[in-house]
Formats: structure tokens, sequence, C-alpha cells
């Protein structure tokens, strides 16, 4: 296959060595490069694209929303498309009367929820709060404040010096931490403990964690037990559904599946389905208007922030998928793929495990079934078999350091939500054809 290089070029990429097509276009859940190859996308990137490329319904929006006014500065202005779209999520996030605050990325939702939350501990005049407890696998964003609560060790290294010290517990990962709900919850308790209550703010996790693990769903418990806790000690609860929320597990929220109310919740990935830079904190209203008569405002933002032109591509997205019932056929497309996935590949001696809700897949690899050892790190084995799934025109998402933070190879597979039955059968058929022909040496 035609790799270009562009060695000539001014553009420097993360994975600085590897050569990537041009991509041409998207159609469905397709992207096309310039050579006119197909590519099945599985996994919308990094689960982003929730609606399907080349959406007329959001392209039109984002027009017809550049026509009338581009930007205007939310200090100065509010908008429709803005004021509808608060509006419409207040009826699908958990918070009650929940708010609304506008953002670009993950990790810039992330780091605005946690000040955020030490804001909301303020007003309350929990002065003293200040930290935040993350957990040992995860991941939250990129900037130094994300990446202080994140626990991912290959991704913290260079910085590791210019982090904040904040306290981290361990994360639900049933297939190799034989840890039940009580026991994550008498960690996490004797971490607070530990700390001093009066010194934590917020605890953030992902309710089914992303890359980090690959789609590993806690047990029934964990969620909430983790929610008495806070609730016993007057910390925050941060539902991190960047990667989750949004229908991509099944139900509007990842954190729905345990009926648990988080204090806030952020979002980004799909919320515009990749057709804008898209991500927003959700927080109770009670919070927000106590920030308001104590405080007088929040103090945080930025020059992008309550993007009119954000909001109108957020609105359509969030129409297709209420209308097209999306949420309901990740649940459904979910249990096929998921089944579809270990009928063929279950028995297969390099896969440990299979796990995953909704549209929201990963496969774990390893050297021995038996004793769950790992591949060593310098193989790179998910990084291998993402590259040949891309030459067979099947876009997955991988994923290193599951097992010890540097070995531990995961594939993650979650194709846009409108995926029907056929392609489900399609997207099944590459992966193995992928898997089969890898020579795990
Ligand atoms: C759970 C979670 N939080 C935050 C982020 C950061 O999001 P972004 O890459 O958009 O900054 C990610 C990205 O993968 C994520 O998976």
């Amino acid at each position: 296959m035609k790799r270009y290089s562009h060695p000539g070029g001014h553009v420097f990429y993360r994975k600085m060595k590897h050569a990537r097509p041009m991509v041409s276009h998207g159609q469905g859940i397709y992207l096309y490069d310039s050579d006119g190859k197909r590519y099945l996308d599985g996994s919308g990137g990094p689960l982003v694209v929730n609606v399907g490329h080349g959406r007329p319904e959001v392209v039109d929006a984002i027009r017809r929303q550049l026509e009338a006014v581009a930007y205007a500065h939310a200090i100065m202005f509010t908008s429709k498309p803005i004021e509808s779209y608060a509006a419409s999520l207040a009826k699908i996030v958990p918070i009650p009367d929940a708010r609304f605050y506008f953002l670009s990325s993950g990790t810039e939702v992330v780091e605005g929820a946690i000040k955020l939350a030490r804001q909301i501990q303020q007003a309350r005049g929990e002065h003293e709060r200040h930290l935040i407890i993350g957990r040992r696998q995860s991941y939250h964003g990129m900037t130094l404040g994300a990446l202080s609560l994140s626990g991912r060790a290959a991704l913290r290294g260079p910085y590791i010096d210019m982090l904040a010290d904040m306290p981290h517990v361990s994360t639900p990962y049933p297939y190799r931490n034989p840890m039940t709900g009580e026991e994550f919850a008498y960690q996490l308790e004797d971490t607070v403990l530990q700390y001093g209550p009066e010194n934590i703010a917020a605890f953030i996790a992902e309710p089914i964690s992303g890359a980090s693990l690959g789609a590993s769903v806690p047990t029934n418990d964990y969620w909430p037990l983790v929610r008495q806790i806070c609730d016993r000690y007057g910390i925050l609860l941060i539902a991190d559904e960047v990667m989750v929320g949004l229908g991509r597990t099944g139900r509007w929220w990842g954190i729905d599946h345990w009926y648990v109310v988080p204090d806030i919740l952020v979002t980004s990935k799909g919320a515009a389905g990749g057709y804008y830079p898209l991500g927003f904190i959700a927080a109770r209203g009670s919070d927000i208007e106590n920030i308001q008569q104590v405080l007088g405002d929040f103090n945080h933002g930025g020059t992008f922030s309550h993007h009119v032109v954000g909001a109108a591509a957020g609105l359509a997205t969030l129409n297709i998928i209420q209308d097209e019932e999306l949420v309901t056929n990740s649940a459904r497309m979910g249990v096929l793929l998921g089944a579809q996935l270990e009928s063929a590949l279950g028995d297969h001696p390099h896969i440990g495990d299979i796990r995953g809700r909704g549209l929201f897949w990963g496969l774990e690899f390893v050297r021995d079934r038996q004793t769950k050892e790992p591949f060593p790190a310098a193989t790179h084995l998910a990084w291998q078999i993402w590259r040949r799934a891309f030459d067979n025109g099947l876009i997955v998402y991988y994923s290193q350091g599951c097992a010890d933070g540097f070995a531990g190879d995961i594939i993650m597979v979650g194709p846009p939500l409108i995926i029907d039955e056929s392609q489900v059968g399609k997207l099944v058929e590459l992966f193995v054809k992928t898997v089969k022909g890898l020579p795990f040496a």
C-alpha cells in the first residue's frame, strides 16, 4: 500500500515515524483516502464519530450558523443554539436542574471540571478542599492538570516532575484484579482518611474505563458504593464521560448503567460527532447558583468557550441521536457485536478477554491465556494489530499498558452508533481476518 510521508512537509505529528495516507472524504461508517481506498471506521478514530461521516444535517446546521454569525464572545453574548442545546441536554443528563459550560475538548472539560469542583467547595465554605482523587489506570487529558489526575504511566513519564501530586486509587479491572466493589470502596475511603476529607474536593473516574483498560466494566456494586463514600465525606463525584457519554455504551451515559447521579459530568468526543471540536461540563443548578451568590463568578474561561458553531453542531448531532434512536441502536448492535466477537475470537489463544457495553468493546491480547502474561511492551502488539487492520481497510483504536502501565495490548472497537446488522458482520469479518493473519511470535 502506498503511504505518504511528506518528507518536505511542515507538519509534525504525535507518531513521528509513521507515514499516513491522505484522507479524502467520509460517508456513513466509511472513510476514503486519496487513492480511493475505503476504510470501515470501526472506532470512529478514538470513539468520536457517533452519527457517521458525511451527515448533511450537521453540515447544514454548521453552515447556517456560520452564515448567521461565526463567533461572538461568551462574556458579551448568549445565542439561540447555545440556549437550545443546553435545554435539550438538561433533559438527558442524570444531574437535576443541570447547567452547562461548553468548551472544545475532553481535556478542557476535565480541566474546567476540576476548577469547578474547587469553586463549588469554596462556595460551600470548604476552602481547604483542593485535592482531586483519580484512579491509577485512567486517562483524563493532555494538559498538566488533567494528566495529574490520570494514571497512565507511559503518558505521564516525561512530565512527571511537572505534575501536581494528586492521590490515586485502584481501577476496577475484573480480568486482572479480583477486588470486589466493597474492597475498592474501602480503598477509596482509606485514601480519603489518609489525606483528610477536609482536603479533598472531588473524585474523578470514567464510569466504564476507556483506553487505559479497554472498556473494562466494574462490578455492579462499585458505583453505588463510590457514591456513598463521596456523600459520607462531602466529596464531589465527577463522571468523566468523555469517551462513553451520549449513547456509546447503550445508555445515554455510562454511569446510567448503575443509576448513580454524579455531581459533575463531562463529555466531549462524540458530542458533535467529530464535525466540530466540542465538549461540555454539566453541574447541578444549586451548586452553580451557590457559586454565583457566594463567589460571584466561575473563575475560568477561554476565547472559544460556548462557541456558537459548536453548539449548532452539537444540537444537530443530538437531534440525530434522538430522532434515529441511536442509543437503542447502540444497545442492540452492541449485543450483536459482542456476541460475534466472542463467537469468532473467544477461543483465540492470544485473546484473554473480550469486554464492553453497547457499541464500546475492548479485546485484550495476551501471550498466555492461562497466566494472562502480556506480550513484552517492546513488541507493540496493539500497534501492529492496528496497522494490519488499517491495511485491511478497517479502523480500530489501540492502546498499550493495561497490565502494568507499559505492557498489555488492547484493541478497541466502537463504530458509529448508526451501524446496522450487516455492517457489524463486515466489521467483525475484517477484524477476524486481521487477527488470524498475525504471526504472534
Ligand atoms: C476518558 C477521557 N477523558 C479525557 C480525555 C481527553 O480528551 P481529548 O483528547 O479530547 O482532550 C480522553 C481522551 O481520550 C478520555 O478518553
